[in-house]
């Protein structure tokens, strides 16, 4: 893998996400072998775009079943070539989950029927308005003490953590896509708050980056 940052490209199946997710899934294992249910249980991924996360975690959770998603389906095949690829049998086909469509919430299973749900690199390349839609959409699948982590760089309370993420903030808003930038772990609390979850726990991440947990009040 080039260790060089390719050019800004949020594309699932981009070069630049691709090395992204080669930087920051081994971070996000560590985190999840922590967080992740010791017990059986069902863990879906939002936003699963290649599906390159969910084929690097499951298998160190041999007891988990995982659940792919995207609103895309384009990037369905490449997701199952993964599991092919690396023999995981404990990965779910993808299914269409588009926060923005609540139709399209009842697709992954049953309400209370996931322990867990991650979504990585979401929110800087799409607009705030899909937390509401993230939020309720977590509330209705996760059982009683599951939990939701949401991953990436973010505004703390308007703020930024570093000039590093100004910067890539700027970056972001200089590409006049009116929906990029960071945003505020604040709106990701409200929206949290209006459908029964709050924040439970925010981890720093390398590159500073947050993991942000986030369970029924
Ligand atoms: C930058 S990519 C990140 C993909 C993957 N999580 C990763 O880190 O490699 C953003 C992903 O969000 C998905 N996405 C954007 N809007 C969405 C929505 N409303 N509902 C579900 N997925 C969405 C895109 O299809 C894309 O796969």
């Amino acid at each position: 893998m080039n260790q060089q940052r390719p050019p800004l490209d949020p594309h699932p199946l981009s070069e630049y996400v691709a090395w992204a997710g080669s930087r920051n899934r081994e971070p996000l294992l560590g985190v999840l072998k922590e967080k992740l249910p010791k017990g059986p249980g069902r863990v879906l991924e939002m936003a699963s775009g290649s599906g390159m996360h969910i084929n690097y975690f499951a298998p160190h959770f041999e007891h988990l079943h995982f659940h792919p998603s995207d609103k895309d389906q384009s990037v369905f095949d490449n997701i199952k070539q993964l599991s092919v690829d690396h023999s995981n049998d404990n990965i779910a086909d993808p299914v269409h989950l588009d926060l923005t469509d609540p139709q399209t919430w009842f697709n992954p299973g049953s309400p209370g029927s996931f322990s867990a749900i991650f979504c990585i690199n979401i929110f800087q390349v799409a607009p705030i308005s899909i937390a509401d839609g993230m939020m309720e959409c977590a509330s209705y699948l996760l059982d009683d003490t599951g939990i939701l982590l949401i991953y990436g760089p973010f505004q703390m309370e308007g703020k930024f953590t570093t000039d590093s993420n100004r910067e890539f903030h700027d970056t972001l808003s200089s590409a006049g896509v009116s929906e990029w930038g960071l945003k505020d772990v604040a709106d990701l609390k409200k929206a949290a708050e209006k459908h029964g979850l709050e924040l439970k726990e925010q981890i720093d991440m390398p590159a500073n980056n947050f993991s942000l947990i986030f369970g029924r009040k």
